[in-house]
């Protein structure tokens, strides 16, 4: 059949029509907001960053998590900002330390949110690298092996704060492996491991490097984050981390890596895939908005419908609260 008795605007008619043949829905449930914890106290510091997001104080983090959940927010990502670096980041596994401390706030205030830990170095270390440093052949370069165990205490440390997914971020060689069996060993058998599997060394990560203030003081992470324009060696990072046991996997950035969640998602239809959209992704729709120029609420839904139609299960995003009244 073909046109003229064939007419696909027939379908699209009114509003009721189009919902009812719709294939792609966000529900409130796939989102996943991101929030920043900064140490001291009384702080809800802008960051100029990224415009409408701030750096909560462990002291201001109960009320920010009441609205989130009374907006049927059901998960967030934790970073935490801590008052002392060093170069062995050992903030990070601290049974008191801000990402620890901020769990038990949240698991307090809403026992049902889920919470997941970002797993890496980077907010912790002076140097801003997400590992331990040394040099290599006159390189300053992150050292794999000795980076794996710390990952593995600061997922023991996350989950005995009460943490419900560990999210290894670091893109070090190895990573799911570590932080599995440190948390088998230490009886949390039942806490999933989220793989930051597909990480590029992306420019889009600008603005959330001044959130959390985890900047590399020198060169940069392309000796551990992907090449951006690799998408097979994509699909190699993905064998991996399932190999190691990875419970769920993720894409990040994600509206310039379609094509990588979609081929991940083709590729491993039968394991749950998250994507990051990240934080200059974000910000660019912030400023035209500001600018006048897009409907930032429009565009952000339609990206992240983009995103889950090209086949994220998932989406970390800083619209989430912003968008749940909407979804
Ligand atoms: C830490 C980490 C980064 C992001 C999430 N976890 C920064 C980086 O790799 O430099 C970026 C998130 C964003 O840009 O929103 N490794
Ligand atoms: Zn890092």
């Amino acid at each position: 059949m073909n046109f003229p008795r064939l007419r696909l605007r027939r379908m699209r008619t009114h509003q009721q029509m189009r919902a009812l043949i719709r294939e792609t829905e966000l529900n409130i449930n796939d989102l996943v907001m991101p929030i920043f914890i900064k140490y001291g106290q009384d702080r809800k510091d802008p960051i100029s960053s990224m415009p409408g997001l701030f750096q909560f104080s462990l002291d201001k983090l109960s009320q920010e998590i009441r609205e989130l959940k009374a907006l049927g927010i059901q998960s967030v990502l934790l970073f935490g900002i801590p008052e002392h670096k060093d170069d062995l980041a050992t903030q990070s596994y601290q049974t008191n330390g801000i990402v620890q401390q901020a769990t038990q706030i949240v698991k307090e205030v809403a026992p049902d949110m889920l919470v997941m830990a970002d797993v890496c170095c980077c907010e912790y270390t002076v140097h801003g690298h997400c590992g331990v440093v040394e040099d290599y052949r006159g390189l300053m370069d992150v050292h794999n092996d000795k980076t794996l165990e710390i990952l593995a205490k600061q997922a023991i440390s996350f989950a005995r704060a009460g943490a419900d997914i560990i999210a290894p971020s670091g893109s070090i060689d190895g990573q799911v492996a570590a932080v599995r069996m440190g948390l088998d060993s230490a009886g949390f058998h039942q806490i999933p491991v989220l793989s930051y599997s597909i990480k590029y060394a992306s420019s889009l990560y600008g603005p959330f490097r001044q959130a959390a203030e985890g900047a590399p003081k020198f060169g940069d992470r392309k000796t551990y984050q992907m090449d951006p324009a690799n998408g097979n060696e994509a699909l190699r990072e993905v064998e991996l981390d399932v190999a190691e046991g990875a419970d769920m996997l993720m894409v990040k950035p994600a509206a310039a890596y379609l094509d990588v969640i979609f081929r991940v998602k083709q590729k491993y239809p039968h394991i749950p895939l998250g994507a990051y959209h990240v934080s200059g992704e974000y910000t660019m729709i912030k400023a035209a908005a500001e600018l006048g120029w897009i409907d930032g609420k429009k565009v952000a839904l339609e990206v992240l419908t983009g995103i889950k139609r090209a086949g994220a299960d998932f989406i970390i995003n800083y619209f989430t609260k912003e968008l749940a009244k909407d979804l």
